[in-house]
């Protein structure tokens, strides 16, 4: 039932490409849970839910960030879409009554990461870029047979990809990306040099 409205909630208010791409995504991330034990139904519904302020404008994000004395930094400021992922866990609580802070947490980390996130964060984070409508490039390919064996290597190397990407289209790179990448890579590192 929930699930329902919140469909209907997204037919209303992101573009229809979009809900595929958030279907997707909740497919994906309840994949990830079955492989990796984690919770099916928390993954299912934040990424039914990770999207959800896709397109609010600039002003809405900003206000309600404000207004839930988010922490705004002069990046998001000027980039007010990357606010996109605080304001949908928002929404989420606010409109579908959305308690749980582990899916709250999984859809506010969805675009940036962050270091130390959760398993679940994870997931949805990597769920989001590597879903199949992404394409099917060797690089997504190895990416997601990554996904499926190591939470670490997958978002340090979903970040390395993302990174690339920023960088050759000149979109603005928030820190959070780089401080996610370095943490990740880290605990691989320290992890993998363990098992030597
Ligand atoms: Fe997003
Ligand atoms: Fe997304």
């Amino acid at each position: 039932m929930v699930r329902e409205q919140i469909i209907s909630w997204l037919v209303e208010n992101v573009k229809p490409s979009r809900v595929e791409h958030i279907l997707r995504v909740e497919q994906m991330a309840q994949e990830l849970a079955l492989l990796h034990k984690l919770s099916r139904e928390k993954a299912g519904q934040a990424g039914l839910m990770h999207d959800l302020a896709k397109y609010f404008p600039a002003n809405k994000l900003l206000d309600m960030a404000f207004t839930a004395a988010l922490d705004v930094d002069e990046v998001m400021t000027r980039n007010p879409h990357l606010l996109h992922a605080d304001v949908s866990a928002i929404v989420a609580r606010n409109t579908f009554g959305i308690e749980d802070e582990e899916v709250l947490r999984a859809i506010a980390n969805h675009t940036l990461g962050r270091p130390e996130m959760s398993p679940l964060c994870c997931i949805v984070f990597l769920a989001d870029s590597l879903e199949p409508g992404r394409g099917n490039t060797p690089e997504l390919e190895a990416l997601r047979q990554i996904s499926t064996e190591n939470l670490h290597q997958a978002v340090w190397k979903v970040c390395d990809y993302s990174l690339k990407f920023l960088v050759s289209s000149h979109h603005p790179i928030h820190p959070r990306t780089v401080e996610t990448r370095n943490w990740f890579l880290q605990k691989w590192k320290s992890l993998h040099s363990q098992s030597l």
